[in-house]
């Protein structure tokens, strides 16, 4: 449902749509539906772009430390991060727990 709200907002749609194309560079570690692959990657699907921004922001200050994560986040400018977020956010998760009992 949110996605509809945000890409019924063409600027937005074309944000997610750069997005996308920019995270082809990520879908080794987060999965092309930012669903991980990598066992040690998070899913980026469906969470919060504030929080995907001010992470990757981190990482490109060194504020936050990863071997992988830094290096590919010092190549981003702030546009590309910005698309980034968006496009991930965007993607619609649905969670189902499990039934214990
Ligand atoms: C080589 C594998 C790899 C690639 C490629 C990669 N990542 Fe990551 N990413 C990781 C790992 C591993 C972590 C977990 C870092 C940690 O443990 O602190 C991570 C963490 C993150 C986080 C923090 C998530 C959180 O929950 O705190 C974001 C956001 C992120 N990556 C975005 C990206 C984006 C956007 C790209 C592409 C431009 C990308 N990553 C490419 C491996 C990768």
């Amino acid at each position: 449902m949110l996605a509809c709200v945000f890409l019924a907002t063409p600027v937005l749609a074309q944000d997610a749509k750069a997005g996308r194309a920019k995270a082809q560079m990520c879908a080794l570690c987060h999965g092309h539906n930012g669903i991980a692959v990598a066992v040690n990657a998070p899913n980026l699907a469906g969470e919060n772009a504030a929080y995907i921004v001010s992470q990757l922001k981190a990482f490109r200050s060194g504020k936050r430390k990863h071997e992988q994560m830094s290096i590919i986040a010092a190549g981003l400018s702030d546009t590309e991060i910005a698309n980034l977020a968006r496009w991930y956010s965007v993607i619609q998760v649905v969670a189902t727990p499990p039934v214990l009992d």
